[in-house]
């Protein structure tokens, strides 16, 4: 199903998300029952449709779908059950809604890099994000993980979860695989920050 209207207007000094994603027709608050929970396949477009929206502005990678089956383990949802949204024909329609995202990948025996962290407009500022990382904390702490690492633009964010900045030479040269892959190899305006566990 695709749905026409674009996200909000964002605040002073965001930057714009171009891509489409259903507009939210109630507030969103933190009484709404969202759940957190490991991805399916089932969940597959929607993810991507989250995560290249923020693509689009630069604020992530762009994944594709082989990328999301291949690594759909490593995923975890929000999704917001009975959502009222506007459809193509403008009728109102409820929706089970994935509002977010998250992916814990396994880089080493010690090492686990936070990725493609992403909530949806609507639901910013409502402790989703961190509590998406909560999961992903635990979940690495039961694998046996001694270290979160992530590669960010959201630098204020990942502080408030207690993560620290790090200089690139100290980085571990596992962390580079990805880099590779990325359209700003040459220009790379990403921090990383790494939280022990
Ligand atoms: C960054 C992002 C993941 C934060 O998720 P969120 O659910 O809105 O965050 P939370 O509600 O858990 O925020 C906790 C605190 O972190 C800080 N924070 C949240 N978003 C922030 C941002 N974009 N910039 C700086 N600080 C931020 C605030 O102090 C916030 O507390 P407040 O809401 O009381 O002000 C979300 O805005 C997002 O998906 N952005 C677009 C994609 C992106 O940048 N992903 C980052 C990883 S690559």
């Amino acid at each position: 199903m695709n749905y026409v209207e674009p996200p909000p207007a964002p605040k002073p000094g965001e930057r714009k998300t171009k891509g489409k994603l259903p507009k939210v027709l109630v507030k969103p608050s933190k009484k709404r029952k969202i759940i957190i929970e490991k991805a399916q396949i089932r969940d597959v477009e929607e993810i991507l449709e989250l995560v290249n929206v923020f693509a689009e502005s630069n604020l992530m990678l762009p994944r594709g779908p082989q990328y999301l089956y291949e690594n759909i383990r490593d995923f975890v949802i929000a999704s917001d059950r009975n959502v009222p949204v506007y459809s193509l024909t403008d009728t109102r329609e409820d929706l089970h809604l994935i509002v977010a995202c998250g992916s814990l990948h396994v880089l080493w025996d010690d090492i686990a890099e936070v990725r493609a962290l992403a909530i949806h407009p609507d639901y910013q500022h409502l402790g989703l994000g961190s509590k998406l990382v909560e999961f992903m904390k635990e979940e690495a702490k039961k694998l046996g993980i001694k270290q979160l690492f992530t590669f960010t633009l959201t630098e204020d964010f990942f502080k408030t979860l207690g993560f620290k900045k790090i200089k690139r030479k100290s980085l571990p040269p596992k962390v580079w695989g990805e880099c590779s892959r990325c359209p700003k190899y040459f220009h790379c305006d990403e921090i990383g920050m790494v939280l022990d566990l």
